[in-house]
């Protein structure tokens, strides 16, 4: 079943940056992919446009057969709840405690904000975000602030968080590029067996293909916003990845599907 569907997107920022071209392709739901590409090729660009945050210049996009370049913001503010975000940078509240940021998952699904937080938390919320951080072996540093956490498990508070979300679709943009090899690992391992565990859509941006090929069903490349490769794993191996990460793309093997 097709879960989203990129169809012709285009994105040219107002000072003429043409971020993406003529993007289309569909992604069903529970696959995991994962996006790979050079810096600025696209893929943050293309991540804000599909959970609506920045308007497409062209090109459709369809979540669910819902049309998110043409809904108005109260209705993007609904299929967002559905979509799990997952920063490089965490974006968790620093001075807020680990168990707090995860309730900030809940916001968005509870009927009433405020119910969700401090002593007014729902006894079934905040059980809840209690399981979330269990799943992500973090439940022993609820209590601590989330700025006092190394970075790999800054990051697993996001999982958690993400997970009190329960979305159904996550888009997780460079999740390991501020970790070093063996946290990065292991947010990788959590986040694949977490969302493979519940059955959602995962695409995740990597810089790093021979980790893309360790998890990933499928990968998408894209190279100066244009849509350049759509490979199921299985059929690739990181030596075919190379040319990807060329400046220029004129000498390059048949895999590339469109360039100029
Ligand atoms: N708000 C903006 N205004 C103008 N240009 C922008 C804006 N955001 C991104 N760009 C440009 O759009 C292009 C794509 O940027 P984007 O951040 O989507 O790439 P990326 O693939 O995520 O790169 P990275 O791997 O470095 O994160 C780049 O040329 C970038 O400079
Ligand atoms: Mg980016």
């Amino acid at each position: 079943m097709v879960h989203l569907s990129i169809q012709q997107v285009g994105k040219t920022y107002d000072d003429g940056t043409e971020a993406l071209s003529s993007v289309s392709f569909d992604v069903n739901k529970g696959e995991g992919v994962v996006l790979l590409g050079h810096n600025g090729s696209g893929k943050s660009t293309l991540f804000r446009c599909i959970n609506g945050i920045e308007n497409t210049s062209s090109g459709k996009i369809l979540y669910n057969g819902q049309p998110i370049h043409d809904l108005s913001k109260k209705e993007i503010r609904e299929v967002r709840k559905n979509i799990g975000m997952v920063f490089q940078q965490f974006h968790l509240v620093g001075n807020l405690s680990v168990f707090q940021n995860v309730l900030f998952g809940g916001l968005g699904k509870s009927p009433s904000s405020i119910s969700v937080f401090g002593p007014f938390a729902k006894q079934e919320m905040r059980m809840k975000a209690l399981e979330c951080l269990d799943r992500v072996g973090l439940i022993h540093v609820s209590k601590k602030r989330a700025d006092s956490l190394s970075g790999g498990q800054q990051q697993r508070v996001a999982i958690a968080r993400m997970l009190m979300q329960e979305p159904e679709l996550v888009l997780a943009d460079e999740p390991i590029a501020s970790l070093d090899p063996s946290a990065g690992k292991e947010v990788m391992d959590l986040l694949w067996s977490v969302v493979k565990e519940r059955g959602m859509t995962v695409i995740c941006t990597l810089h790093q293909p021979e980790i893309a090929l360790q998890y990933a069903e499928r990968i998408i490349g894209l190279h100066k916003g244009r849509f350049v490769l759509d490979q199921q794993t299985s059929q690739l191996d990181d030596t075919r990845f190379e040319w990807l990460y060329e400046k220029n793309l004129k000498n390059l093997s048949k895999e590339v599907i469109s360039v100029d």
